[in-house]
This record gives C-alpha cells, sequence and structure tokens, in this order.
C-alpha cells in the first residue's frame, strides 16, 4: 500500500472535506525549494510551504545547528528554569525588531502568538484596573484558530460555525491612500461606544485574505491615532516577520511601530514548530506586582523549547548575511519584471508584489475551495511546482534561496495556467 492509500484509514487533514478531497500526496523527501513525493515526482515549493522554509528545506547551516543543540539539551520547562539558546535568542531578536520591542515571550504557533498578544492587552488594563474587552480589527484579516485569534479573524470559512463564541470585535477597512480620514472618523465612533482594549493588525499585506497589500501611510495614521487614544495596538507578523517584505519586518516601514508583536513561520525556518510574542517594557511592567495573580499566567509546556531556539538562533543568522539579502532584493526585481507582464494579460485584474510576496488577482469568480481552484491546483502540480491559490488570488512566496531558473518555471507555469481560467 502506498503512503496515499495508508493516511486515508486514520489521519484528519487540516482544512479539508475528506469526502470531496478524500487524497492527500505523500512528500517523503525536501531539500532546498525541491519537494520529493512518494513517486518521485519533484515539485518547486512556491510558497516555502506556508511561507515557513525561507532558507530552503531541510537547510545544513541550521540543521547542523540544531543536531548540535538536540545533543546538549532537548527540553526543560521555561517556567523557573532558563537556557542559553533562549537568552540567545531574546538578544537575537531585540536586535532586529523595532526598537520599542523590549520583551519576548514564547509560544508554539502563529495563533497562540495571537492569542499571547490579545490576553496580554486585556491583562495589560485588568492589572491597571481598567476593565476593557472590545478589539479592533481589521476586515479580511487573519490571525489564528484559537478562539481570541478567530475572533478578531474576519474569514467566515474558518470561524462561522463558532460565531456565538466569539469575542466582541469592530472591523473597519484597510487603508487605501484615500480612506484614512474617513476610518479615522470611525474608530473616534468606535472608542467613545466601547471600552477597546486593541487594535490587531497584518501589517502592509494581509496574507490569507489573498496576499493583499494596503497603505502604509494610512495605517501609519491609525497607528498614531490609537496610540493618542491610549489602546494597545498588536501586529501580527506571523507571516510577514523575517525579511518577506524587503525589511526584516512589516512594521519597519510604518513609523508609529506597535505596542506587541507576533511572531511565528519564518522563526524557525520550518523546522520546527515555535512562535514569539513580543512587547514593549511599559507593557511588561504592568505584569510587575506583589500580587502574584498580577503575573501574566499563560504558558505552553514546550515554551522556548531549546531545540526550536537553536533553529530560530541559526534562521536570524541567515537572514542577515548578504547572501540572503541580496537574494531577497533579487527576488523583488523579478517580481516586479513579472508584475509588468502578466498585468497585461486579459484574465488579470491586478498583480503586486512586496518584497518576495507577489500575488495577481485572476478575473474570474473563483470560491475558495472550488473547483476552478481545484483545476489550477492541479494544472501546477502536473508542472511540478507546489501553488496554492487563496480564492481568485494566485501568489508566491519562494523560499529566497530559489534560483532565477526555478522562480522563470513558477512564472512560465502561472503564465500558461491562465488558459485554463
Ligand atoms: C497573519 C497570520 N497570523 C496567524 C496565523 C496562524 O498561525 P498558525 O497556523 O501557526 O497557528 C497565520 C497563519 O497562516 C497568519 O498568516
Amino acid at each position: 500500500m502506498t503512503l496515499q492509500e495508508r493516511d486515508k484509514k486514520h489521519l484528519w487533514h487540516p482544512l479539508k472535506q475528506h469526502q470531496t478531497h478524500p487524497e492527500s500526496l505523500a512528500i517523503v523527501k525536501a531539500k532546498g525549494c525541491l519537494l520529493t513525493d512518494e513517486n518521485n515526482n519533484e515539485y518547486i515549493d512556491a510558497i516555502s510551504s506556508w511561507y515557513t522554509c525561507m532558507f530552503g528545506h531541510c537547510n545544513e547551516f541550521i540543521t547542523n545547528r540544531v543536531y548540535e543543540q538536540m545533543q546538549t539539551l532537548d527540553q526543560i520547562m521555561f517556567s523557573d528554569f532558563t537556557h542559553k539558546p533562549a537568552v540567545e535568542l531574546s538578544e537575537n531578536l531585540i536586535k532586529i525588531l523595532p526598537e520599542n520591542q523590549n520583551r519576548i515571550f514564547f509560544n508554539d504557533n502563529g495563533s497562540t502568538a495571537v492569542e499571547a498578544g490579545i490576553k496580554m492587552a486585556l491583562q495589560y488594563y485588568f492589572n491597571l484596573d481598567e476593565k476593557r474587552s472590545t478589539f479592533i480589527a481589521f476586515e479580511d484579516g487573519f490571525h489564528g484558530d484559537t478562539f481570541g485569534a478567530m475572533s478578531v479573524s474576519g474569514l467566515s470559512v474558518y470561524n462561522g460555525p463558532f460565531e456565538d463564541f466569539l469575542m466582541e470585535v469592530k472591523r473597519i477597512s484597510v487603508p487605501n491612500g484615500e480612506n484614512h480620514q474617513k476610518i479615522l472618523i470611525e474608530l473616534e465612533k468606535i472608542i467613545s461606544e466601547n471600552k477597546v482594549a486593541g487594535f490587531i493588525y497584518e501589517p502592509l499585506v494581509q496574507g490569507a485574505a489573498g496576499m493583499k497589500i494596503h497603505n502604509s501611510e494610512g495605517l501609519n495614521e491609525i497607528l498614531k491615532f490609537l496610540k493618542i487614544k491610549n489602546i494597545l495596538t498588536i501586529a501580527d507578523e506571523v507571516m510577514t516577520g523575517f525579511g518577506k517584505t524587503g525589511r526584516n519586518f512589516a512594521s519597519d516601514f510604518i513609523d508609529t511601530k506597535p505596542d506587541i508583536i507576533c511572531l511565528s513561520k519564518a522563526l524557525t525556518a520550518g523546522l520546527v514548530p515555535m512562535a514569539i510574542t513580543s512587547c514593549t517594557e511599559k507593557i511588561y511592567e504592568a505584569f510587575l506586582s506583589n500580587e502574584m495573580a498580577k503575573g501574566f499566567f499563560h504558558c505552553h509546556t514546550y515554551s522556548a523549547n531549546p531545540i526550536a531556539c537553536a533553529a530560530a538562533n541559526a534562521a536570524i543568522a541567515l537572514l542577515q548575511t548578504d547572501e540572503i539579502q541580496d537574494n531577497i532584493k533579487n527576488i523583488s526585481a523579478s517580481h516586479k519584471e513579472f508584475q509588468k507582464r502578466i498585468s497585461k494579460h486579459s484574465k488579470v485584474k491586478t498583480a503586486r508584489f512586496q518584497g518576495i510576496i507577489f500575488a495577481l488577482d485572476l478575473d474570474t469568480k473563483m470560491s475558495r475551495y472550488g473547483s476552478l481552484r481545484d483545476k489550477l491546483l492541479k494544472f501546477f502540480m502536473d508542472r511540478g511546482v507546489f501553488l496554492r491559490p487563496l480564492g481568485n488570488t494566485i501568489y508566491i512566496q519562494p523560499p529566497y534561496v530559489i534560483s532565477e531558473k526555478q522562480l522563470q518555471k513558477v512564472y512560465k507555469t502561472i503564465e500558461e495556467s491562465l488558459e485554463i481560467v
């Protein structure tokens, strides 16, 4: 029996309707930008396995560091203990994060990084004897699958069945360069009618919404306004972090810095799950007290796992090399050329890019998990390219180590796919 057949017996996959889509492709090996399936077919991983493996799969610099760590210290509780990989990671992150960030809190994945950010904001005000319960979020944002993260997300396919159990959230439009005055008026109204604890946003690029890029000056106006109103801001950089937008963090493009930042995915370069919620010293200080209960009682068993920290330290070291920084610039320059070319195609409504993130919207109606999407996915896979359309958006987020030849193959495959749309 093949792995694909054995899989069907006991496994339950995420984001899948098993009745209509029973098959899952078995991948047996991944190296650099290439995935190999159990029939020995190869695919270029053009979305870096959900934007994680930015330095290529099984990158030896990272796996060697992790192997060393595995032989030294595997796991230790992070409540009451500390260790070198975590201490080093906090130092490495503080050096590259926006200058107002000073505290590093560990989580397991993007959703729990957001969950901790939401709880930090709520408890910050609670500790100051202010009860605040409402959040503000962008329409169509995606922040994860735990209850707080689902509450602030705007995509109903993920959170629809749980609507009755979600937190109070007010949604605002994303800034488009023309509407920020209108948004500020809307914010004023929301703030006057609700006890708002925080605003959560994906800075510059909304990933799951279809790699939608919004206006950085408009976002800055919103953040400035909220700061004056004493409302905490939470940047969800789970997707955008670690170089994807062309700078280390999307927040680097925006003058007003967030109070809290959520990180995951590329943090550990796809090797092991880990996430981080960073914050300012001011937030941390609100949890200092002689009262035990004012501390942050949020913890995951594998918090700051030493092996995951070692992977993250290695990934940050690679990110800062000239080679990777040049690759990011080169991929971005290639995207620019492709954007020029593909924008003219009659089947393309718009094409955009930010750093290494490229996206085009097809000029057609296409449901998120409908038949055209399945047809396109198959078309890409049959040609050895792994791309995963989001609604009518086809996007690319290649590993930073993709070769020009591989990247051109991805572009060509997308161009050819437009014939079947
Ligand atoms: C912006 C953003 N936040 C949070 C998450 C949730 O991360 P995870 O799937 O690791 O829970 C995602 C996942 O795609 C994301 O793109």
